[in-house]
């Protein structure tokens, strides 16, 4: 089959070299991008004259038909036209003749790939928003039910502090809103037009970037062509940000495998988002986010690719970049159903209040009360009086206790300045009401925070 570019070659191209050298069985995922950039340089071309009216009536109609061709199925895509702009071009100028042979003209598949592929990922980039604000509210509905379940507060993964489980998940919404604003900058930053660079250096016909950039609802136009036609880091972006997210969901994932254990039993993950096992008949096991913790690695991978594809490639053009799309494609759809996914089995989770109040029992979790309590009270220094709260634990262990259960009188033998009042600060609700300091885990303050993400997501 002859090539477009074959007017400088004798010999046609080995089918190994098709093969290996296509990108359509991929590329095809950009098939609108491609016609919507196609139609609105043809309109650009005969606003300029540079097409007249006919032409342009021709190769719209064209486009259109080419574009329902594709979406009923019909469109036959070949391995030997190489891309997706090669294949739907030839089957433009099969339908409608010369006209079509014209579309290229101030164009080149250099500025036609990178204006086509940025528009998909700021599509995507918009639609993961979209997603990760679903999620948010979901993690709020849950929130809101338990913003006086008291859940241990770790570190090392060790009882520290009494939280609530509100403030816990409030954590999360702190990652997630930044997960989006960081997507929402890099789609400010990259809406961009590369439309109209052609192959690298411009183009000597009279076009009108500004028109094209409006028409696909870029911002502006790209201010160097060489540039435009070569970078690819708003992919890179956008791996970046799903990375980021990602890792951001592993960490929760990887707390509702723990908590779904029996160790824990903080959580039930619904029948609905569990799986079993195929020769253990009482396994109930949580396969989505460990499949969320195990689809991170994936996608870091995919970032990770593209960094090195990029790394060192010399201006501009380099048949490398070809193989920007299929880890941005396979990073975008594992963002996506992982959105969905873990909005699901949060908002189909048992969560087991009574448990996690229950664990907060042990771990001697109102000990920094107690020292607090010695500083605030008892005007003593922190350090020392860190020093004595570390004997009343040691007592408490020997007396197989929880320091929020230990008699005054024994705290009294350890340090006489220890007043009764003392009791009330080892009551671990109190214990969690005390942290009023900005951003803490009172419930006053976790309220606040619930409302701030509640602002957030119907701003
Ligand atoms: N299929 C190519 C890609 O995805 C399109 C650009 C090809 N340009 C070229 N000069 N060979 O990168």
């Amino acid at each position: 089959m002859e090539k477009m570019w074959s007017g400088r070659f004798s010999a046609s191209a080995s089918s190994l070299l098709d093969e290996f050298n296509a990108s359509i069985m991929y590329d095809r995922k950009l098939y609108i991008e491609d016609i919507e950039g196609s139609l609105a340089h043809a309109a650009m071309l005969a606003k300029q004259e540079i097409l007249n009216t006919e032409e342009l009536i021709q190769i719209t109609d064209g486009l259109n038909q080419v574009n329902a061709e594709i979406e009923s199925g019909e469109f036959e895509w070949n391995i030997s036209d190489e891309d997706l702009h090669m294949g739907i071009e030839k089957r433009l100028t099969a339908i409608i003749g010369a006209a079509g042979k014209k579309l290229h003209t101030a164009r080149s598949r250099n500025d036609q790939v990178a204006v086509d592929f940025r528009r998909w990922v700021l599509k995507r980039n918009r639609d993961i928003v979209e997603a990760l604000k679903l999620l948010m509210k979901e993690v709020l509905v849950v929130a809101n039910k338990h913003t006086e379940t008291l859940i241990p507060g770790m570190t090392h993964l060790q009882h520290a502090q009494p939280t609530n489980f509100a403030f816990h998940l409030a954590a999360y919404l702190s990652m997630f809103k930044r997960d989006i604003t960081r997507f929402e900058d890099s789609y400010k930053r990259n809406n961009i037009s590369p439309l109209g660079c052609a192959a690298l250096a411009g183009t000597p016909h009279n076009i009108d970037r500004d028109m094209t950039a409006e028409l696909l609802g870029f911002d502006s136009v790209s201010t160097n062509c060489l540039d435009a036609v070569s970078d690819r880091d708003f992919a890179l972006e956008i791996l970046f940000n799903i990375s980021t997210m990602m890792m951001h969901i592993s960490r929760l994932s990887e707390e509702l495998v723990m908590w779904s254990s029996y160790e824990f039993s903080f959580v039930e993950l619904s029948d609905e988002y569990s799986t079993g096992s195929s020769i253990m008949p009482q396994k109930k096991n949580p396969d989505v986010p460990e499949l969320l913790r195990g689809k991170t690695g994936r996608v870091y991978g995919s970032l990770m690719g593209l960094l090195t594809v990029m790394k060192a490639l010399p201006l501009a053009y380099n048949k490398d970049t070809q193989e920007d799309k299929e880890g941005v494609f396979d990073a975008v759809e594992t963002a996506q159903i992982s959105l969905e996914i873990l909005k699901e089995a949060i908002k189909t989770m048992e969560v087991k209040a009574y448990n996690m109040e229950s664990a907060c029992s042990v771990g001697h979790l109102a000990a920094t009360d107690l020292a607090d309590y010695l500083v605030e009270k008892c005007d003593i220094p922190f350090r020392e009086a860190h020093f004595i709260t570390g004997r009343a634990v040691a007592k408490s262990e020997e007396l197989k206790i929880d320091l929020s259960d230990i008699e005054l009188h024994y705290l009294q033998e350890i340090d006489s300045r220890i007043k009764e009042d003392i009791l009330e600060y080892l009551v671990l609700r109190n214990s969690m009401n005390a942290r009023t300091s900005a951003g803490g885990t009172s419930t006053v303050r976790t309220l606040e925070q619930l409302e701030y993400f509640k602002n957030f997501l119907e701003g």
